[in-house]
């Protein structure tokens, strides 16, 4: 059932209706003010019946306590709670989350402090997240569905601080929910023109937004770029988000994101089978996008600059064939050689743009870019591809701790090499070895001086595995990793 969720922080105080969730380490161990309602024999007998004593990820449910007035009480067992992490307390709250069923009324009772209080906030809110807009009816009874509300209580001893820190990470989450949404979201409704409309939305939260319509962006010179679009009937768009919360004279941070909307391949088409999930090609951008939100709703202390490139892959009688050689942005020719490496083609203008036109501190890029990298390495981590041993380690330890992790890959001239052709400054494909490594080879052909980054988000920002914080098939990835990194790095 959809469920939206009203959070507030209050001091710990049983309740005296609805449902209530005990918070208990492993032994038991529990928050003064539970003892009456824990040590009754209903819930000590029902404990021992089920072996129930607090480990991590096990629980206890009791309908109707005899020691409380509350419809049902869930015991949550938390294991050792002085080794909890940040990420812990997160997934803790996506559990809650998933626990609610019908509840209307919600206390979460345990011995909190105000971070981890506003991180399990944070988790129930990533988990209630779902993309249901186009279902008209419930599954189960055939009605029509209906949003519920449930009213969430977190209790603490430092409300003000879990107020204060939950207002950040609940920003946060309007940013992954954002990014999700725009991923989740077909392409017959999503195309490039509605995606830079939705970038312009983030007007409301303080953005300043430009949008490059198709005219400008030819006579700019970004031929690399509109190769791609010049198949589909529908324009190609440029958005470029900036938020400014730092101070004047800063250099912003840039990102840039991956927009394909749809990709069918192109000429170079696709198979059929899994082609549905190609409407999620627009991921990097999609996360740029929640990621600039986050950033502006947060009111984060730093210059940033949000570009994205939405097109659409099609096939037609305008579209580019493979031998094609067109001149991007940097004067560089590409020789074509298969329609479907297009994202580097969209990216390759974007990095060389960026870096013209702000003169940024970094550069990171996310892209679904290679099926390669899935291959590689799964859904487990992104791909990280950098010139720049810092920047890498600032984008490393950030996955870390938010548990959005990244792994770094290799550049070299060696594998620069794979992408010269006799016919123009390079082609847009390598060869059948080492697929996502030549697609970062090319983007780097297109950065200057400037640190960067290239996140290859195909195996991580859809088809996601489910988890206690997303039941989505777009994960929102990149959007917390990236929020962390600015957060502890760059903001002053
Ligand atoms: N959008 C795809 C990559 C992709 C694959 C994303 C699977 C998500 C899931 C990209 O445009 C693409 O088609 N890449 C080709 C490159 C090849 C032609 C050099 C690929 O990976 O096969
Ligand atoms: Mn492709
Ligand atoms: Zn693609």
């Amino acid at each position: 059932m959809p469920k939206s969720l009203t959070i507030s922080f209050a001091a710990a105080k049983l309740p005296s209706s609805g449902t209530l969730f005990v918070l208990v380490g492993e032994g038991f161990t529990h928050a003064s003010g539970a003892e009456e309602l824990l040590e009754d024999t209903q819930v000590l007998r029902a404990a021992s019946a089920t072996e129930f004593n607090g480990k991590a990820g096990t629980s206890l449910e009791i309908m109707a306590p005899n020691a409380s007035p509350v419809d049902r009480l869930v015991v949550m067992g938390l294991g050792d709670i002085d080794k909890m992490t940040e990420q812990d307390w997160v997934k803790l709250g996506g559990t809650i989350a998933g626990k609610l069923g019908k509840a209307k009324t919600v206390t979460i009772f345990g011995d909190v402090d105000a971070s981890s209080a506003a991180n399990i906030a944070f988790g129930a809110k990533l988990r209630t997240y779902a993309f249901d807009k186009y279902k008209t009816k419930k599954k189960d009874d055939g009605k029509a569905k209906k949003m519920t509300n449930a009213r969430v209580t977190i209790a603490t001893g430092a409300v003000q601080a879990a107020k204060t820190e939950w207002s950040k990470l609940s920003a946060i989450a309007d940013g992954v929910h954002l990014a999700r949404d725009l991923v989740n979201e077909p392409a017959n409704v999503l195309g490039p023109v509605e995606f830079a409309a939705a970038a312009k939305g983030l007007e409301k939260v303080g953005c300043k937004v430009s949008i490059l319509g198709d005219k400008e962006l030819a006579k700019l010179g970004m031929g690399s770029l509109l190769s791609v679009s010049q198949g589909s009937t529908k324009p190609a768009r440029v958005a470029i988000m900036e938020w400014k919360g730092g101070k004047a004279r800063q250099k912003p941070v840039a990102f840039i994101g991956k927009g394909v909307v749809f990709d069918t391949g192109g000429i170079s088409i696709k198979p059929g089978a899994g082609m549905g999930d190609m409407k999620g090609d627009m991921g990097g951008a999609a996360t740029v996008t929640g990621l600039m939100h986050a950033l502006a709703a947060r009111k984060a202390k730093v210059n940033a600059v949000g570009i994205i490139g939405c097109v659409e892959n099609m096939p037609d009688g305008d579209a580019t064939r493979p031998g094609d050689i067109v001149t991007s942005l940097s004067g560089q020719t590409i020789e074509i050689l298969n329609t479907d490496a297009e994202g580097r083609l969209v990216l390759a203008d974007l990095l060389w743009y960026a870096e013209d036109k702000f003169k940024p501190q970094f550069m990171v890029d996310l892209a679904t870019l290679t099926g390669a990298i899935l291959v590689a390495l799964g859904s487990e981590h992104a791909g990280l591809f950098s010139n720049d041993d810092d920047l890498s380690a600032q984008i490393s330890d950030a996955g870390k701790a938010t548990g959005e992790l990244v792994w770094r890959m290799p550049l070299s001239k060696a594998y620069d090499k794979l992408i010269d052709t006799p016919n123009a400054d390079m082609k847009n494909i390598g060869g059948r070895m080492a697929g996502s490594i030549t697609a970062a080879q090319f983007l780097q052909r297109f950065v200057r001086d400037t640190p960067w980054a290239h996140l290859d988000v195909a195996g991580t920002a859809m088809n996601a595995p489910k988890s206690e914080i997303s039941q989505s098939w777009a994960s929102g990835y990149g959007v917390r990793l990236l929020d962390r990194m600015v957060a502890d790095n760059y903001e002053d």
